[in-house]
């Protein structure tokens, strides 16, 4: 496939990025930003808009100011006022833009086809003429009449314009669209093309690649595709398929730097990273599935189309239901947890029935099943048959317990002040007579934090000869975790004696 070899990347996460609902830079993360945007390697960097304040006009000189390599453009209307504010910032790079569809014409510069063109034209005009590089954008270019359209850019070409740009303002285009609409502009005129996809329909990467395909030289993107609604074409996933899908040989771009950019700009600006989002989402090189795992643990190329390192990512085993075997005996091996094959099979039962009850187990919840296994006393005296808790505002704590002690059957109920409480004096009667036990410390952790945390129960118990026990359990069940966690003490001491 033939595709120009010296695609320019423009960046406008500091201009359409920041008109995402919600998004408001301040100059120091613009300048911060910007300096990223140009470590990471791309040609131009639009850095506001600075005719609409002081503030934005202060972080376009700032930036302006760093000497940075790439170019730094600021938007302006082909209005002279706005051209003014962009020379008074001393950028000079100008992106010049006017509405040219029919709505735009009628409804927001209620102006005529040819007012407009006369205004795109002394816009060009007038940068040029004060010696600044002029990008022109007919902006909604995808629903404006094609010959109009054409007739514009070729008038922008005559007045000087240094490159075009083709706005999909509403992101209305398709790739078929794309390819028809790039091919017919190029036949009509020689300066180079740029596109600006927007993404409401999911497909600004796919048509920015396109546009590439049919001989632009351009494409706007931003960082984690923030934008106005749905957003523009996103920078990390635009470059990735360039090199990789396209075979692209000139990128300039250090894709080892995508993901820590991701997250910096998901952190200034609030907008999460959805999970499986391409390239830099949580899930893009996570796995689950017994038969990925194994795959992915052979030769990672299986199951993933690049490795995460290219883009300074990292790869995730995940464990659930689907987790196999393989998956597990990788994690403990990864936190140099050592267990026997009986403590393995429990974690790895643990797991499944966490999984199919819907819990996505994280490192942290498998460290500390597997902690747990590994402190089970080796043979149990006292094992839990079953236990029932009633609790409420207007009911007594009651929790009954079963318990095989030595072989023996034993049932009990008692009250507490919660249910926790309830189920430890049950257990605390039930024992007593064959051992004689205090608790003397109970801890409880949620390890990852959300409703659907696992349980951490923590508690120290001793007998009356000054031995002492610890013992553990991961539950999702509170109450549980807790009674899982007294008799494995008990246990111990048991065991001691
Ligand atoms: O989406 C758009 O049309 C724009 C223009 C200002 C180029 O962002
Ligand atoms: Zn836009």
């Amino acid at each position: 496939m033939q595709i120009p070899d010296n695609i320019n990347i423009f960046d406008t996460t500091l201009r359409d990025g920041e008109q995402a609902p919600g998004v408001a830079f301040t100059v120091d993360e613009k300048i911060q930003i910007a300096q990223k945007l140009d470590q990471i390697g791309v040609d131009t960097i639009e850095v506001g808009f600075p005719t609409v304040s002081d503030g934005e006009k202060e972080s376009s000189r700032a930036i302006n100011d760093l000497g940075l390599n790439a170019n730094i453009s600021g938007l302006t209307r082909v209005l002279r006022q706005d051209i003014d504010a962009l020379i008074d910032s001393d950028l000079n790079y100008m992106h010049t833009f006017i509405g040219t569809s029919k709505l735009h014409r009628d409804y927001k510069l209620k102006m005529s086809k040819e007012e407009i063109l006369e205004k795109a034209i002394y816009a060009i005009e007038y940068g040029k003429d004060h010696g600044i590089n002029v990008e022109f954008s007919a902006e909604d270019a995808t629903r404006t009449e094609e010959n109009y359209l054409i007739e514009v850019y070729k008038a922008a070409e005559v007045a000087g314009a240094d490159i075009i740009n083709v706005p999909d303002t509403v992101g209305v285009l398709f790739p078929s669209a794309t390819k028809e609409l790039i091919t017919k502009i190029k036949e009509n005129i020689k300066i180079p093309i740029s596109i600006h996809c927007h993404n409401d329909f999911g497909l600004a990467v796919a048509n920015s690649l396109m546009a590439i395909e049919s001989g632009a030289n351009q494409a706007h993107v931003t960082v984690n595709g923030i934008g106005e609604r749905a957003g523009n074409a996103s920078l990390d996933e635009f470059v990735v398929a360039l090199k990789v899908a396209y075979g692209y040989e000139h990128l300039k771009i250090d894709t080892k730097q995508l993901f820590n950019l991701s997250e910096f700009i998901s952190k200034l600006t609030g907008i999460k990273i959805p999970i499986n989002k391409p390239i830099v989402g949580g899930n893009a090189f996570a796995h689950e599935s017994g038969i990925h795992v194994h795959g992915v643990l052979e030769n990672a190329a299986t199951y993933e189309p690049i490795s995460p390192e290219m883009v300074g990512h990292t790869r995730k085993i995940a464990l659930g239901k689907h987790t196999g075997a393989n998956s597990l005996k990788s994690k403990l091996k990864e936190y140099n947890i050592k267990i026997n094959q009986e403590q393995f099979t429990q974690v790895y039962n643990q797991i499944k029935t966490l999984g199919d009850k819907g819990k996505i187990i994280t490192d942290a919840d498998l460290k500390a099943i597997a902690i747990t296994a590994l402190g089970k006393a080796k043979n149990e005296s006292i094992k839990l048959l079953g236990i029932t808790v009633i609790s409420g505002d207007t009911v007594s704590a009651t929790a009954t317990v079963k318990l095989s002690i030595d072989g023996r059957v034993e049932e009990k109920s008692e009250i507490g002040v919660g249910p926790v409480d309830a189920a430890l004096k049950a257990i605390s009667k039930l024992v007593k007579g064959y051992i004689d036990v205090e608790l003397e410390e109970y801890n409880i952790d949620a390890i990852t934090g959300g409703t659907d945390a696992l349980a951490e129960v923590f508690v120290i118990s001793s007998n009356s000869e000054g031995n002492k026990a610890t013992g553990r359990s991961t539950q999702e069940d509170i109450v549980l975790a807790s009674v899982d966690a007294i008799l494995n003490s008990i246990n111990k001491i048991i065991a001691i004696k």
